[in-house]
């Protein structure tokens, strides 16, 4: 079953049923302001942080999922009937009432028909603007004049923190006030305190906010919430708009809104619009300011055009048509977007993620988080690249997560050693030599860039000290210690554990500082690189190889994670996947600890993280434990995880298996049975329910993951096979062998390269030669110096 498609000349999904098993989302603006909206219009508004600069309030888990919202009201003025321009929050039966919800980068376009009326209702915030559009059109369909009353409705926050503002009640309901003044909502926290909008962070001063509406007369407003609703009433019946008409109350302590009134008529086929402005700033400055440029609808539709533009722009760097549409819909458009809203929201807003705890960059998230974007956004990476570099501190070890607003490079305590992840820097080897490789820019290696406690290094520097800080801290078998955690939050092996996974990640970084170090002619370098390489791999031969698999750890007091002879988390995916990532793996080794994965942890719907799952073992070694089996790390589908299975096997040379784990957890290729998956067909998510659960196949935690990410890096640079590097576009396909071949247009150092893959032999991979503008390249590199403004290659797999 499906409740929606795939628009991919539009870059939309178009939701056709708005009873989604659970709410879907999309994202709204930048983290200058930014908000969540769902195919129902519900969500919520903030600025700069979801936790310190919360706007419209959003009660989480709350029932319905999706309350409150961006709300149009309409009501027959003759009928008294009302409903709502989405389905909810009215929710009028559904075979009387058809919607449609278009979701696309950065905005969601509801239409919707009832009684005679089509509505039209668009919510996006234009680029770098601190406000919101919500633009409704309403066109009479039918053969009588209508008289209408349209009711725009928001709920405000009374304090910009997030938790002060849902919990901490006895003080967050004396602060607030909202009143109308010269067409404006005027809404405002603590507002006898002088503002001090220079310190973000300091949360004893005044805020201000506002909310208009222009293209239809003025018939009322509410800023009290409950006179707007009514006791005991809730969003799907509000008693002023049963009533027909707003109390016009003054919002003053207690829970304050915005609604505005406009009474409108509508002769048979006409149609009228009505523009709702809500934006951060006093409604005097800002507010009016912002209505005089943005108050018309040829400056909404101007500014929806250009945000429109702007995201086509990133989304052109690369256009792909293969013979599988899902994949297609995922690569064109959806995997990219998802990697480019996980790069700017991090974990830190969805109808998940609140912001409370994980507000900011986590360390080793964000640094992973660049994988996937350096082709659309390399600028940006370059910047959050060095962001996060002076978020390592002088010992090589990372802050936990580097906070912008908070964060003073060179001067920001360190962290206490009990405290450091082991893996947090190791991931910069996996992200800046991909952001060298597609800009050239090998000059940043050598950018002086300082240590978020003391001292200053080249990138270069940064990352030998990764691998120092690694390799200074290891246990008695020789390999790195887990510390607070590796890649894996629920591992705590104790402060001299051991993992595995971490070994291999730094075998990978060794071999790219020497490769780095090589390229630079640094001599000592490498060879320092190469010999701790050495042993670092005698280590692993040592201890982590199990017979038909590498095992996952080995805790402080000697207890072996990931053996064939343990009761629970016998086999563990990251350690075979990274074995063969670094390269350590010999042939046989791979190819059993690959045919281990798919006999123990593959399934339909992705790879087990583990199995069998955790149900006695220590919760103070394997955290794991806590989660129901088959969630999450307890043996879940992990989804950030599936990439590296996707990968290994790519790297072992089998690309139908690699393509059929690509598959079970492409969320587009799920649309036609989402009634399993719940979530959104074209977002990844944190996990999904494995064969280990009673909820097999149902995913969770949709939009803000390292899945994005690395999937999209996945199917572009190795399944696709368009792999940049210093000296030029190496192109590598590995795709499935029933794939006749594909078709690409990617742009790289500001040439457009059109590639086409030829696939006669029903093969994997195998690239010997290029066809370049009709002459013949040895080998399968691109090379620099042909490339021309547009260059056609033909590549065919197996000549
Ligand atoms: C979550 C965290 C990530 C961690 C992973 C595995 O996705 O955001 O940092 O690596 O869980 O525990």
């Amino acid at each position: 079953m499906n409740y929606g498609r795939f628009d991919s000349a539009a870059h939309e999904y178009v939701v056709t049923r708005p009873d989604t098993p659970r709410a879907w989302s999309n994202y709204l603006g930048s983290r200058r302001y930014g908000g969540i909206v769902t195919n129902n219009a519900g969500g919520y508004s903030f600025t700069r942080s979801p936790a310190e600069g919360r706007i419209l309030r959003h009660r989480y888990n709350s029932v319905p999922a999706e309350q409150p919202g961006r709300v149009f009201y309409l009501r027959d003025r003759d009928s008294a009937d009302y409903w709502s321009s989405a389905w909810q929050p009215v929710a009028k039966p559904l075979d009387r009432y058809r919607t449609e919800t278009r979701f696309g980068p950065g905005y969601a376009d509801i239409t919707s028909d009832y009684a005679g009326i089509k509505t039209e209702s668009l919510y996006f915030i234009p680029l770098n603007q601190e406000f919101e559009y919500w633009r409704l059109r309403v066109t009479n369909t039918g053969t009588k004049p209508r008289r209408l009353s349209v009711f725009a409705c928001a709920e405000f926050t009374t304090e910009w923190n997030l938790l002060n503002d849902l919990l901490n009640l006895q003080y967050t309901q004396y602060i607030g006030e909202a009143a109308w003044r010269d067409g404006f909502i005027r809404a405002s926290s603590c507002s006898r305190l002088p503002e001090d909008k220079a310190n973000f962070a300091n949360r004893d001063q005044s805020r201000w906010w506002w909310m208009t509406l222009v293209g239809g007369d003025i018939a009322g407003h509410d800023c009290d919430r409950d006179s707007f609703l009514g006791s005991y009433r809730s969003y799907d019946r509000p008693l002023a708009v049963e009533r027909g008409t707003c109390g016009n109350s003054a919002g003053f302590s207690d829970n304050t809104c915005g609604v505005i009134q406009s009474d409108i008529e509508l002769a048979p086929g006409e149609t009228r619009e009505v523009l709702v402005l809500l934006g951060i700033g006093k409604s005097e400055r800002e507010g009016r300011a912002t209505r005089r440029k943005f108050g018309t609808a040829a400056a909404c539709e101007k500014e929806f055009t250009a945000l429109k533009a702007h995201w086509h722009a990133l989304l052109e760097t690369l256009h792909v048509e293969t013979p599988d549409a899902d994949f297609d819909h995922m690569t064109n458009t959806w995997g990219a977007y998802n990697a480019l809203v996980t790069l700017e929201w991090s974990r830190s807003c969805s109808l998940v993620y609140t912001g409370e705890h994980r507000d900011g960059f986590g360390f080793r998230d964000t640094v992973q988080d660049m994988l996937g974007v350096v082709a659309m956004v390399p600028d940006i990476v370059r910047e959050r690249l060095v962001l996060m570099l002076s978020g390592q501190d002088a010992s090589g070890g990372a802050q936990p997560d580097v906070r912008p607003w908070l964060h003073v490079p060179g001067q920001m305590k360190p962290t206490p050693p009990g405290n450091y992840r082991s893996d947090d820097c190791l991931w910069f080897f996996n992200t800046i030599p991909a952001y060298v490789a597609e800009t050239g820019d090998s000059a940043f290696y050598d950018e002086v860039v300082p240590f978020a406690d003391k001292g200053k290094a080249t990138v270069l520097g940064h990352l030998r000290r990764a691998l120092e800080f690694n390799l200074a801290r290891t246990g008695r078998n020789g390999l790195p210690c887990g510390l607070l955690a590796d890649w894996n939050d629920c591992l705590k092996l104790g402060y001299k554990g051991e993992s595995v996974f971490v070994a291999f990640q730094v075998r990978l970084g060794l071999a790219t500082y020497a490769e780095i170090a090589g390229a630079k002619k640094l001599t000592r370098e490498r060879s320092w690189a190469l010999a701790e390489l050495k042993k670092i791999d005698r280590a692993i031969t040592r201890t982590c190889w199990d017979g038909k698999w590498f095992i996952w750890a080995i805790a402080e007091d000697g207890t072996v994670y990931g053996s064939a002879k343990a009761k629970e988390g016998r086999i563990y995916l990251n350690t075979q996947c990274w074995a063969i990532l670094s390269g350590y793996a010999d042939t046989n080794q791979a190819k059993s600890a690959l045919a281990s994965v798919k006999k123990l942890l593959a399934s339909d719907y992705g790879v087990a993280m583990c199995a069998p799952p955790f149900a006695k073992t220590p919760v103070k070694v394997m955290r794991a434990v806590l989660f129901n089996p088959g969630n999450k790390e307890n043996a879940g589908i992990f989804s950030h995880t599936q990439s590296w299975a996707v990968l290994a096997e790519i790297m072992a040379g089998d690309g139908d298996q690699a393509y059929d784990y690509y598959r079970s957890f492409m969320p587009s290729a799920q649309n036609d049975q989402i009634e399993k998956r719940e979530i959104e067909p074209f977002a990844h998510c944190q996990s999904t329910h494995s064969q280990f659960s009673k909820k097999f196949g149902m995913s969770r935690v949709p939009w803000l993951s390292g899945t994005a990410s690395w999937a999209h890096y996945t199917a572009t640079n190795h399944i696709l096979g368009l792999r940049p590097e210093t000296g030029g576009l190496r192109i590598d396909p590995c795709i499935p062998s029933t794939w006749p071949g594909f078709k690409a247009r990617r742009l790289f150092r500001g040439r457009e390269v059109h590639v086409e893959v030829r696939n006669p032999n029903e093969l994997n991979r195998g690239v010997s030669h290029l066809l370049v503008d009709g002459e013949r390249i040895e080998g399968n590199l691109l090379p620099l110096s042909a490339l021309n403004a547009v260059t056609r290659v033909i590549a065919v797999i197996g000549n």
